[in-house]
């Protein structure tokens, strides 16, 4: 099994809950998995530069062999093949004002390139990844039910783009209304928590 594990928090591993929950679920997935192996991909702490024209350039087929788009034309290989490679996805996103923190979609940008993720057909857009995806969020609010639901954008955005490049088994774990509380916050890790037992016993 491959893991690739992606953490987007800008908080330090003492006081993230996407990060310890994130790793909980990982090591909980190789004790059962012991030859896993892991790719650790922190977004936050080693951030991807924003889409712009010299990697437009680089993913150009004609240009693979400009030299000044080496560098750039490596990274953009290691980063797909390490999606396409991996039979697990473990993604820890915090919400950043109701989405993805834009490190992660930094990341997102990188790896959703058609004729490598994904490729267009006659029929539309057809998904070409075939891993599980685990995304294991966290909230200060409550968006999974309630009136703050409509400004959901974290969840059902990773869901959206993992499930558009081709990954039928997504799972949501999520640590929510961390901000209303010591109380809730423990509440919603211990949630968080029990989950990930429940679904890696069957991992
Ligand atoms: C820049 C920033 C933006 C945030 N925006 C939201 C938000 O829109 N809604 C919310 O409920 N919490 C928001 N929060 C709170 C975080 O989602 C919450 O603290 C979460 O637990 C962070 O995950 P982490 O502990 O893994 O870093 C925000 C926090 C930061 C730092």
């Amino acid at each position: 099994m491959r893991i690739l594990h992606v953490d987007a928090s800008a908080s330090d591993t003492e006081t993230s809950h996407t990060r310890r929950l994130s790793s909980e679920l990982v090591e909980r997935l190789i004790a059962a998995n012991p030859r896993a192996t892991v790719v650790y991909r922190d977004v936050a702490t080693n951030q991807l530069p924003h889409v712009d024209m010299t990697i437009r350039q680089a993913w150009t087929p004609e240009n693979s062999t400009d030299p000044k788009l080496a560098g750039t034309i490596n990274r953009a290989k290691e980063l797909v093949d390490e999606l396409k490679e991996a039979d697990v996805v473990v993604v820890g996103s915090p919400m950043y004002n109701f989405s993805v923190p834009s490190t992660l979609k930094a990341w997102i940008d990188h790896v959703s390139i058609a004729g490598q993720t994904f490729s267009y057909t006659a029929e539309g857009p057809q998904g070409l990844l075939t891993s599980k995806v685990y995304l294991v969020l966290s909230s200060g609010g409550i968006y999974s039910q309630g009136p703050f639901a409509a400004n959901d954008y974290l969840s059902t955005y990773l869901q959206a783009i993992f499930r558009f490049l081709g990954v039928k088994d997504v799972e949501v774990i999520r640590a929510e209304g961390v901000a209303y509380g010591p109380e809730q916050d423990q509440a919603a890790m211990a949630s968080a928590a029990d989950r990930i037992e429940t679904l890696t016993d069957t991992a």
